[in-house]
């Protein structure tokens, strides 16, 4: 029970230290490193820029096409997303993508696409902001 005496064998004095560095590393690594980098973009501006969207991201079909001032709008965000900013929106997009009731998946996971914004900026509750 508990730390054994400093009079043991020095191997498993850093087997111990080991396990505890490691301890640390698991508890380091499982804190959201987003969560930070979120804070600093406001999520309720990144939904404006899909207002234009709406009709695109609910509509039923994936033969519809976004409007053009929804592409501008896009097109406008990903130009303001840059660098660390980039997790941080793609982190909203993630919460707004939630929030939107009868969201197309597939039109969402298109949007970027249909508009010609290459980067993996999509409205979808399953991206990996990390790899934004
Ligand atoms: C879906 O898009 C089609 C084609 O633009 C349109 O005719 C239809 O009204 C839309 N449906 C809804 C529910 O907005």
């Amino acid at each position: 029970m508990g730390i054994p005496a400093m009079n043991s064998s020095p191997c498993l004095s850093v087997t111990l230290m080991m396990l505890i560095m490691l301890e640390m590393l698991i508890v380091v690594c499982t804190v959201k490193p987003t969560e930070a980098i979120t804070a600093n973009v406001n999520c309720n501006k990144v939904n404006n820029y899909f207002i234009p969207c709406i009709g695109y991201l609910i509509n039923r079909s994936t033969r519809v096409r976004p409007s053009i001032a929804c592409c501008r709008s896009v097109k406008s965000l990903n130009a303001a997303s840059r660098g660390l900013v980039r997790v941080g929106v793609c982190e909203c997009l993630k919460i707004n993508a939630r929030r939107i009731g009868g969201l197309n998946q597939r039109n969402a996971a298109t949007l970027p696409g249909k508009c010609g914004v290459r980067i993996n900026l999509r409205v979808s509750p399953t991206t990996n902001c990390r790899r934004a």
